[in-house]
């Protein structure tokens, strides 16, 4: 109902993020990361991430509180990521939102995590237009979706990857390069300083006879890693910039090209791009330039809102109640693969 505050957890990763929404407005919100524990290990442990989740969850919950300026007994309802992520990561969330809305005696809401970083949006730019398409692009999940009401109409599939996710390409080919983990916003950073037509890295899935919205990333791993192993054989010195930047190039102008292109297809004349690497400069830059071409608005978050965060998760369950939608049962169990 209007102007119940909504506190929304997010475990399903590295992130132990809260969030408190309330009709639609970010009051605050905290995150704490366990990614310098997992950079070492070149990926995300999941045992390492869910005992980090125990740690952190009491205090962000403290500091999000803090920071909306209030205090437990202002909470209306409880939201959680209930999947998909890590099994051990998500239960960590789960169980201290159920404890949470028991003892205030206050409804609990099951959040899909992808449903939450669309709605991350809404905090930045107000309610979505309906229909708009959304692109959708994190280290899991790389998806071209046409999006209507978020929480009462089902969330139409245009396209996914059919193997690597976006952030994961740049995680691993940064890695390929030297790189430190995650990958994602070192290759930003180093690509400032090279140039992006350096190397002609392939546009997979981008031929006349290929699905418009079907992405591939694997292929593009393989040909940053042959240009390295050319590099290392030859005895020179990779130019990990203008790799990085040439990489980056070919994924903003795949995932660019084919989101432009499924609005045009549905006229739709809203573009969404959420998810990690839509904190990425060059993705960013390259949507404004063709949405601008296409006369579509682009709506991107603000970076802090990108990656998994639990504003994004008190957003979705902010809507839910607003809805009138059923509460979970204190039995919610979590989703680890949760489609859609
Ligand atoms: O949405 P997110 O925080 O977590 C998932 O749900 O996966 O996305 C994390 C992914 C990682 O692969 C990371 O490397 C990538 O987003 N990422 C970036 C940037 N910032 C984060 N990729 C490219 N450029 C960035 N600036
Ligand atoms: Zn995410």
């Amino acid at each position: 109902t209007a102007g119940t505050v909504v506190l929304g957890i997010e475990s399903s990763c590295d992130e132990t993020g809260v969030g408190l929404v309330r009709d639609g407005e970010l009051l605050g919100h905290a995150i704490a990361s366990s990614m310098d524990e997992h950079a070492r290990f070149g990926g995300v442990v999941p045992e390492i991430a869910a005992r980090a989740h125990v740690h952190a969850i009491g205090p962000v919950i403290g500091e999000a509180l803090t920071r909306a300026g209030l205090t437990l007994s202002d909470v209306g309802a409880v939201a959680v990521t209930s999947g998909p992520g890590l099994a051990g990561a998500l239960q960590v969330g789960v169980a201290g939102a159920k404890s949470l809305a028991y003892a205030l005696g206050v409804p609990l809401y099951g959040v899909h995590h992808l449903a939450g970083h669309v709605a991350a949006d809404t905090l930045a730019h107000g309610p979505l237009p309906d229909p708009c398409v959304v692109l959708i692009v994190s280290g899991g999940h790389t998806s071209l979706l046409l999006v209507r009401d978020l929480v009462r109409d089902p969330i139409v599939h245009l396209g996914d990857t059919l193997d690597d996710a976006a952030g994961e390409c740049f995680d691993k080919v940064a890695r390929v390069f030297g790189l430190p983990y995650p990958g994602g916003p070192v290759i930003d950073r180093v690509a400032r300083d090279g140039d992006p037509a350096s190397v002609a890295f392939p546009r997979p899935l981008t031929g006349p006879r290929d699905d418009p919205y079907a992405f591939s990333f694997s292929g593009l791993k393989t040909a940053a890693a042959r240009w390295a192993e050319r590099h290392r054989g030859a005895g020179t010195e990779l130019p990990v910039a203008d790799g990085a930047a040439a990489l980056q190039e070919a994924v903003a102008d795949v995932l660019t090209r084919k989101a432009v292109a499924a609005c045009a297809a549905h006229g739709v004349g809203t573009l969404v791009v959420v998810g990690g690497v839509a904190a990425n400069s060059r993705v960013r830059s390259l949507a404004e330039e063709r949405c601008r071409a296409a006369g579509i608005e682009l709506r991107v978050p603000p970076l802090d809102l990108c990656t998994d965060n639990g504003a994004m998760i008190a957003a979705v369950g902010d809507l839910l109640v607003r809805a009138g939608a059923a509460p979970a049962p204190l039995d919610l169990s979590i989703d680890p693969s949760a489609p859609l």
